[in-house]
């Protein structure tokens, strides 16, 4: 039975068609997978669901019975509930308070404390949510916050759940977590609209997907005869996706170009990295993987100079060091300023060159990294993120340097634009670079490290050889991942309970 339906739904932003005479299905208790790239159209689809924009022309029907609705409240009336990319939370109020905050359960009548309490208690015992409802949403992590989220939805009796890009602040351990309670959402019989970027997440809890091209609905799929590159290539079009690099094998032991050995460091008293070893080799990309905030941020400062109170001993056989940051807003560039004086803003004989001379740089620079804009003179905050993300690595790599520090490169990016970033950075391996990534996108390591280090605790806790995780086999590949998202999360050796 389908439980909503969208009839030829359009809606324009000025002269932008973000949904063009849109028509898809929603089947009940289904967990369905909306992809595309951004600016598909994507959120703008949701939303009208949702009541936050009405369409320009279509129906949409909840239930079997057309609807119009002229908010939110309208949708949360039928049932739907909306998780949005970007929190709706009140940073000094509890869990609690921000749970019954606004719910319809809340107007007009008083509030029965006691008796929401109880009901959250259940819950949060029921869907193994883990929070404590006195906290304020200021003490809790990302991942909590968006438990809280999900708390709310499950206050308002929601039946169809709208998650606009979960997993997108995710690390991996929480993203089992959170499809956890997706599969409980739907024993419940509810009905699940999942956006997201990450193919690898649409194979794992599918059962129906749509695809979005600027605006318009190109393909459709299920579960039973999904097939990623099939998907892929429907997402961006006719852009050509390079595969995985295979030329990974080198002739004898490449040099080192950086080795730390036995780094300790503190900050304020609490150790942030322990007794760490690692080492760095031309031609080489090793990936560093493991949950944000367990020393990745200080190995890199370190690297770069950055960082100098530590001991233990660094050895650096270059001072031509690149760095694409993790925070692209805040450490990668300057937004208000234009892209192209972003592009040569580290190039110190750009700064005595004719403006004519910088335009041709820079132009030819976006060219080359096939950066999407209107020209040269936009401001950089006006791209989309991916687009932000290839100038920054653009600057980067035209430096010339020997060794490359990558964090989150596809963090918020899309899938034509992180194709585009990794096979960038097989390339510069291939010219013999040498490459440090950092992530928490365990599928990126894999997929590019030839070494990869598991970090925890500031310590790196376990080796691989690409030839030890190259795996064919899906079992024993199964069961390495299992053990490196244990290592991630500190736990060593067998459980025993
Ligand atoms: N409120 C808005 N005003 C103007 N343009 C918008 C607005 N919301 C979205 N857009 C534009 O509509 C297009 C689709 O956006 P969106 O639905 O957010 O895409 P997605 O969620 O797939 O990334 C984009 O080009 C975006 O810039
Ligand atoms: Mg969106």
């Amino acid at each position: 039975m389908n439980i909503i339906e969208f009839s030829n739904i359009s809606k324009k932003f000025g002269n932008l068609k973000a949904n063009d005479n849109i028509s898809f299905a929603v089947r009940k208790n289904s967990v369905h997978c909306i992809v595309g790239e951004n600016g598909a159209g994507k959120s703008t689809l949701m939303k009208i669901l949702f009541g936050s924009y009405r369409q320009d022309s279509g129906i949409m029907k909840v239930n079997g019975s057309d609807v119009s609705f002229n908010s939110p409240l309208d949708a949360i009336a039928n049932g739907i509930g909306m998780l949005h990319q970007h929190f709706m939370l009140i940073e000094d109020f509890t869990v609690m308070e921000n749970v019954i905050l606004g719910s319809e359960k809340t107007l007009n009548i008083k509030i029965d404390f006691e008796e929401s309490e109880r009901v959250l208690k259940e819950y949060i015992k029921k869907y193994n949510l883990d929070l404590n409802l006195n906290k304020k949403i200021s003490e809790l992590s990302i991942s909590e916050q968006q438990k809280v989220e999900i708390l709310k939805l499950l206050y308002r009796n929601s039946e169809i759940i709208i998650f606009d890009e979960p997993t997108a602040v995710l690390s991996p351990i929480e993203v089992l977590e959170f499809f956890k309670i997706i599969f409980q959402f739907k024993v419940e019989g509810k009905t699940i609209i999942l956006i997201t970027h990450k193919l690898n997440e649409v194979r794992e809890i599918s059962d129906y997907v749509s695809v979005l091209r600027r605006g318009k609905l190109v393909y459709e799929t299920e579960k039973d005869i999904l097939d990623l590159k099939v998907l892929s290539r429907e997402i961006v079009g006719n852009v050509e996706i390079q595969d995985e690099n295979t030329g990974f094998d080198y002739e004898g032991e490449p040099e080192v170009i950086a080795g730390l050995n036995n780094i300790n460091l503190s900050v304020n008293k609490i150790s942030v990295l322990n007794n760490l070893d690692l080492k760095l080799k031309k031609g080489e990309v090793y990936g560093i993987c493991g949950v944000e905030g367990n020393g990745q941020n200080e190995v890199i400062n370190i690297l770069f100079g950055l960082e100098k109170n530590f001991t233990g001993k660094l050895n650096i056989f270059t001072d031509k060091i690149s760095l694409v940051p993790d925070d692209r807003l805040k450490k990668g560039m300057i937004k208000e300023f234009s892209v192209g004086e972003n592009l040569i803003i580290k190039k110190k004989e750009c700064h005595y060159i004719s403006n004519k001379c910088l335009k041709k740089t820079a132009e030819e620079t976006i060219s080359k990294y096939d950066v999407r804009m209107p020209d040269i003179n936009a401001p950089m905050e006006s791209l989309s993120g991916g687009n932000q993300q290839k100038v920054i690595i653009a600057r980067e790599i035209e430096l010339g340097n020997d060794l490359l520090i990558f964090s989150h490169p596809t963090r918020g990016v899309d899938i034509a634009a992180s194709a585009f970033i990794h096979s960038t950075i097989l390339q510069q391996k291939k010219k013999g670079k040498s490459i440090l990534l950092v992530s928490s996108d365990l599928d990126e390591i894999l997929k590019l490290s030839d070494r990869l280090g598991v970090i925890s605790k500031g310590r790196i806790v376990a080796e691989f050889d690409r030839n030890q995780y190259n795996l064919q086999n899906e079992v024993e590949k199964t069961i390495l991942l299992e053990s490196i998202g244990k290592l991630m999360i500190g736990i060593t050796g067998e459980q025993k309970n």
